[in-house]
């Protein structure tokens, strides 16, 4: 099973055995039950080490370790002379780890209660599902969002986990629909606590404690927490094709980064590196040679380094028209280029995205560093 357990201090005596009727007989007694978990967590990549600490009393002689899994029999591991905790190391994560723990300790008055269940999951066993956020990863204070997981593959449940241990996993039964298995997490009445990176995997039902890889990640971005920031286009909103355009976003109060978005079209968010705290802040959104795909709606936020999940208000909707030149150079054979800088000094930094609008691949070049 690859269990074992192990103490820093004493010798530990380990006693690994399926015991089919015997575990069974060990009943739960009365002293108070011991305290279960996991380090560094209950969800482990394949081959990553884990171990289980159960905590009981300074008077227990031995901890026993339970392992329960539907189509296994029960696996019991035994440390003895812990004190008040025993430690039980997997250095492999496996599917056969994987499963449902409890726990019990004796002592000269008796057997303890069981401990609560501790679920082990291990993941990295099939191929990552799709994640997407609907209608946006952006989402108002308050507003609703909607997390939705799919695969080709048939998976039973999918499962969502929200990274930095902020609560337990969310599990959802999938459904067949246009060619995908997929689960729709709804996340309504948004708040502050919701932002954040989130992942889903998933899981078929014969063993739930065995998951896929973990899915891309889905940022999720709380929006109206500051005031608005403007936003500007210079020389103007209307520009043709070829030529180029800056997108000023500024912020009267404090504020350190800057996001521009566009429906289905995310630029990667500007930090500015203030030396002092005077405003206004503001950077500059540059777009070379620009390009029918440039056209559309913009809004821009900002936010705080510190909290980088929590977004202002957006600022209001700025429609950028590109018009045709009477002697336009193709510019469909240039990359277009996407350019922030803030006051005086710029310095480049590539970033690709890619866009799905028109085929085109948008390559974004971001520029940004601030120095007086
Ligand atoms: C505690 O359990 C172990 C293993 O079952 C047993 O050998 C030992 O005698 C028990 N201790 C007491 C005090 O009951
Ligand atoms: C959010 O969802 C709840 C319940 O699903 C619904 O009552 C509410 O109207 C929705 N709010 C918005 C802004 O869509
Ligand atoms: C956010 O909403 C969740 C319920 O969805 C609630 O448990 C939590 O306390 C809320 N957090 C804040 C900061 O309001
Ligand atoms: C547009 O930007 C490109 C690349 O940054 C620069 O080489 C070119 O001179 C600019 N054109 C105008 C008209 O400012
Ligand atoms: C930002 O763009 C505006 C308008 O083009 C220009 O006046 C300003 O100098 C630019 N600032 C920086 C830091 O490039
Ligand atoms: C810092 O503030 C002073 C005035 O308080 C201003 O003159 C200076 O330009 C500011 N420097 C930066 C980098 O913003």
């Amino acid at each position: 099973m690859g269990v074992s357990a192990v103490t820093p201090i004493f010798t530990a005596l380990l006693y690994l055995g399926l015991c089919l009727r015997q575990c069974n007989q060990i009943q739960a007694g009365t002293l108070p039950k011991p305290f279960i978990w996991a380090d560094p967590g209950t969800i482990i990549t394949m081959g990553r080490p884990v171990t289980i600490w159960c905590q009981g009393s300074l008077q227990a002689e031995s901890y026993h370790l339970y392992k329960e899994q539907v189509s296994q029999p029960l696996g019991m591991w035994v440390a003895w002379n812990f004190r008040d905790k025993a430690r039980f190391s997997i250095k492999s994560m496996s599917p056969n780890s994987a499963g449902q723990f409890q726990c019990i300790y004796n002592s000269s008055s008796g057997w303890s209660e069981r401990s609560d269940y501790l679920q082990l999951v291990v993941t990295g066993m099939y191929s990552k599902p799709s994640f997407s956020a609907h209608p946006s990863p952006l989402v108002a204070s308050g507003g609703n969002v909607s997390l939705l997981c799919n695969s080709k593959d048939t998976m039973d449940t999918f499962h969502l986990l929200k990274e930095g241990g902020a609560g337990p996993p969310q599990h959802r039964e999938s459904r067949f629909s246009a060619g995908r298995h997929q689960a729709v997490f709804p996340v309504d009445s948004v708040n502050i606590s919701h932002g954040g990176i989130y992942r889903c995997y998933g899981s078929f039902r014969f063993s739930s404690h065995v998951w896929s890889h973990p899915s891309d990640h889905v940022d999720l971005k709380v929006t109206g927490t500051f005031e608005k920031p403007s936003l500007s286009a210079h020389p103007g909103p209307s520009v043709t094709l070829g030529e180029n355009v800056t997108l000023q976003c500024r912020s009267e109060s404090w504020c350190d980064t800057f996001h521009l978005f566009k429906e289905g079209f995310i630029v990667p968010p500007q930090r500015l590196h203030w030396q002092n705290n005077t405003g206004p802040f503001q950077v500059n959104f540059t777009m070379s040679l620009v390009n029918s795909v440039h056209a559309g709606t913009y809004r821009c936020y900002s936010s705080h380094s510190t909290s980088p999940y929590l977004l202002s208000q957006p600022s209001d909707p700025l429609e950028l028209i590109v018009s045709e030149a009477a002697n336009t150079t193709s510019p469909s054979k240039h990359k277009p280029d996407f350019k922030s800088a803030s006051n005086s000094q710029d310095y480049t930094v590539e970033n690709l995205i890619r866009m799905g609008m028109t085929g085109l691949v948008l390559v974004v070049l971001v520029v940004l560093l601030y120095q007086s």
